[in-house]
């Protein structure tokens, strides 16, 4: 695949009263120029902390190996100053509260045009045009009255346009969009989610989308990728993966999606929650505590990644041994 982004074997653990705890465990993840790709998974599975390692934000106690190339740079090396050259420019992200990225004491306006001008060869004038003109994309009303507002004298819903329209003003490669609708009411999240299905068509800009609803993604996502403490456990097309899921994990996902991102709530399809990282075991297969399918060998052993069908799946049981033990439980239950 000619990719924008290439994550491979990455893995990352967090340093804690001096012992280290895994977090991310060997991901390897792809995304096609122009293409949206979804990340999903319960709350506390490490989809944050990938993306923000993407755009070199990982926290401070984070310790990372593999790698992350975003052409033909290796982005887990770079420092602060060559970031500067990235972020905000060739990679963006948007946050899902805006609030945590907006400066409360400068006017909207001037923190885009901020941004234009950190990284395009523009004259202020020429900067304020093109902040007007993609505060116009993003469909905010009045974009001059707009452009003279602090963040606090606009909605949740016009925060959250500002946030894009910052992000795509430098037309990124790439854009990260964590959770970007979770803090709006519905009718804006549809709106918000169509305005970045837009801007991806219009400027071809590849986007990994942090998404806990599915008919978002079905929607917008061309592939997915399952994230389960810290591993994927499946990947592939969206048609296939959501469809059709093989991976106990993703089955039980998509049985329960709507819950899926409360924290510590039960999945109703699937008994138990995700492990705090200090109590994970280092051994075996993460889901093993919670999964229909488990036997013996699952608590020893980790398990390999094999492709069926298009996708990728990791798991110790074929997906013929998945679908009976599946048949045998849902027997139990009736
Ligand atoms: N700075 C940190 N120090 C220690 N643990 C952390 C830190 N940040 C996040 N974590 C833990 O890492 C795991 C993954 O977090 P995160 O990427 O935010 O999950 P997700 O986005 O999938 O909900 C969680 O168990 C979380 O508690
Ligand atoms: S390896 Fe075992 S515990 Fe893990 S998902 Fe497969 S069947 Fe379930
Ligand atoms: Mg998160």
């Amino acid at each position: 695949m000619n990719s924008v982004c290439k994550v491979k074997n990455f893995s990352l653990s967090f340093v804690q009263d001096k012992k280290e705890y895994a977090a991310v465990r060997d991901v390897n993840m792809e995304i096609a120029p122009g293409e949206i790709v979804a990340l999903i998974g319960e709350s506390g599975c490490g989809k944050s902390v990938t993306a923000l390692s993407m755009i070199g934000l990982q926290p401070e106690n984070a310790r990372v190996s593999g790698s992350i190339r975003f052409g033909d740079e290796e982005l887990l090396t770079l420092n602060d100053r060559e970031w500067s050259f990235y972020r905000g420019d060739r990679i963006s992200m948007i946050f899902q509260e805006p609030m945590t990225a907006l400066n409360p004491l400068i006017k909207v306006g001037k923190q885009i045009q901020e941004n234009v001008l950190l990284h395009q060869k523009v004259t202020g004038e020429a900067a304020v045009k093109q902040v007007l003109e993609v505060l116009k994309q993003v469909g905010l009303p009045d974009v001059e009255r707009i452009y003279q507002s602090y963040p606090h004298q606009l909605s949740g819903g016009q925060r959250q346009r500002i946030m894009i329209a910052m992000a795509f003003v430098n037309n990124p490669d790439l854009l990260i969009a964590d959770e970007p609708t979770t803090a709006l009411d519905v009718t804006i999240q549809a709106q918000i989610m169509d305005l970045m299905k837009k801007m991806n068509r219009e400027r071809q800009t590849a986007v990994l989308l942090i998404s806990h609803d599915l008919g978002v993604i079905r929607d917008l996502c061309s592939r997915v990728y399952i994230m389960y403490a810290g591993r994927v456990v499946e990947s592939g097309p969206v048609e296939y993966v959501l469809k059709e899921p093989v991976h106990p994990y993703t089955r039980g996902l998509a049985a329960a999606i709507p819950s899926a991102g409360r924290r510590g709530r039960e999945l109703e399809s699937i008994p138990g929650t995700v492990e705090p990282l200090q109590r994970r075991s280092k051994k075996g297969c993460p889901f093993a505590g919670r999964c229909f399918g488990a036997q013996s060998l699952c608590h020893e052993e980790t398990p390999h990644s094999y492709s069926y069908r298009g996708r990728d799946v990791y798991c110790h049981l074929s997906p013929a041994e998945i679908e009976k033990r599946s048949a045998e439980r849902k027997a139990d239950h009736e």
